[in-house]
């Protein structure tokens, strides 16, 4: 492993629950409890002032694993210290981005993790009412969590006065509808005040007018596991592991044109190498072939190449390529996938998932899926390629929400990248490659 990968790391928000996803055998509050697990709700509430607690997670540099890596503590700081009525606490349990699926796990198998965290944020901004908003289609997710819920309250860790002090919190389980827009931060608040999922104009942002136009933190399911782990273990143990600007663990998700498709649990800082091509983790590329491209965060994000497996996971490494760690969804295409059916596959999704409220994004994804349907049916006209880096240009910056851009992510560094390839469709009039066009609407 990569001097950055911590040769001596144990898993911790996944305690080695690697490889493809098992359902069931959720770990129940007894086993949570016997493990240290709440020690960090009864320091919180009975020896921390909430300024405190922000304190310590800002001092422990939990970025946010939804996608930003924005630091948890400092947006926390951002909820407005004089209280004038209810502020609220909203979990991004969305997850509905292809090939992301390492916040399921954590759900399905440590629903405690999360909720330790959510009670100690919802403490550290004065929330007496947090919603999970859960992807609807992870059933075993919305059952195992809400069975934590139940615990909880049964235990007197949620509801009024819990553990005997003057805090009260309620949560609930929110279930989505299926729309990857509802991920989106202003969207899903939206859609949990039971309006359509249109993301909002920002500012004001939700730290000022979240749910409800009142105070709001939404993080993510693994940054609010971590800061289970933050509060149990210390901040010095979180920042041992990782890098210094990126500490602590992650969950990888592994997936596409790899032997051993599955999560894997590594420090932020391992390379892009280690996780495609150690035993431990991806195993390498299927039927011996030779790797080609993948997202590293998720199919919204540039793509990395051949020469670029090098690149540090944390949140500065990928960058350095012009190109994010997002949601370390990462999606493998060995060298017997077209690229240009690749983008296609993709763009349909982002056409179709696109709420329609901007017309760079409306429109813009739905040219280029045009496009890209043509390319590969050997329709394409010359000049084609040229037209969709010039709409991919005219999209970013350009749109209430980020999905506009997150549309261009399969296209911005693969067209300069494999040029010759997508214009091989053109010239030959079909696609080069064995696998042939697959229709998608
Ligand atoms: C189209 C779109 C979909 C998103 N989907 C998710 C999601 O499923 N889960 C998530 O945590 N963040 C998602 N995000 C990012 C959220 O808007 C937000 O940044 C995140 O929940 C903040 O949590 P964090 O600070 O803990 O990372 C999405 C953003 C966009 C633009
Ligand atoms: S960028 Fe796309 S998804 Fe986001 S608000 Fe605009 S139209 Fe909707």
């Amino acid at each position: 492993m990569s001097e950055n990968g911590n040769s001596t790391f144990e898993p911790a928000l996944s305690e080695g629950m690697v490889g493809v996803i098992r359902c069931g055998g959720s770990e129940k509050l007894a086993d949570y409890r016997a493990k240290g697990g709440y020690e960090g709700v009864k320091r919180v509430l009975e020896e921390l002032p909430p300024a405190e607690v922000i304190e310590q997670v800002k001092e422990a540099c939990i970025r946010g694993r939804g996608g930003a890596g924005f630091p948890a503590g400092v947006k926390w700081g951002f909820i407005p210290k004089e209280k004038k009525g209810p502020h609220y606490v909203c979990v991004n349990a969305d997850e509905s981005e292809p090939g992301t699926f390492g916040n399921r796990p954590i759900m399905e198998q440590r629903p405690h993790l999360l909720l330790e965290g959510t009670i100690i944020c919802a403490y550290a901004v004065q929330a007496e009412t947090a919603y999970i908003y859960i992807r609807g289609e992870y059933y075993d997710c919305i059952a195992q969590v809400q069975a934590a819920i139940d615990e909880l309250y049964a235990a007197g860790l949620l509801g009024k006065r819990i553990l005997n002090t003057d805090f009260s919190l309620d949560i609930h389980v929110h279930s989505g509808a299926g729309a990857y827009i509802c991920g989106e931060e202003t969207a899903l608040l939206e859609s949990i005040e039971g309006k359509r999922g249109y993301p909002r104009l920002r500012p004001p942002f939700p730290a000022i007018e979240g749910l409800y136009r009142r105070p709001t933190v939404i993080n993510n399911v693994e940054t609010l596991a971590c800061v289970s782990l933050v509060f149990q273990k210390g901040v010095e143990w979180f920042k041992s592991i990782g890098t210094e600007k990126s500490p602590g663990p992650k969950v990888y998700s592994i997936s596409g044109c790899v032997r051993k498709p599955g999560n894997y649990e590594a420090p932020l800082g391992v390379t892009l190498r280690d996780l495609l091509y150690e035993e431990k983790f991806g195993g390498g590329i299927r039927d011996g072939n030779k790797f080609k491209a993948c997202t590293p965060g998720g199919t919204s994000v540039p793509m990395l190449f051949e020469d670029e497996l090098g690149c540090v996971m944390d949140y500065e490494g990928p960058r350095e390529y012009g190109t994010f760690l997002g949601s370390t969804g990462i999606v493998v295409m060995d060298e017997t996938i077209c690229m240009t059916w690749a983008a296609l596959n993709l763009m349909h999704f982002y056409w179709d998932e696109s709420c329609g409220q901007c017309t760079p994004c409306r429109e813009g994804t739905g040219w280029m899926y045009k496009i890209l349907t043509r390319l590969e049916r050997g329709q394409g006209e010359p000049g084609e390629i040229e037209l969709l880096e010039n709409i991919c240009k005219n999209i970013a910056g350009r749109s209430i929400c980020a999905l506009g851009e997150f549309a261009t992510g399969s296209l911005v560094r693969t067209i300069p990248r494999f040029r010759e390839e997508f214009q091989a469709h053109i010239d030959g009039k079909c696609c080069p490659f064995e696998k042939k066009y697959t229709e998608f609407a």
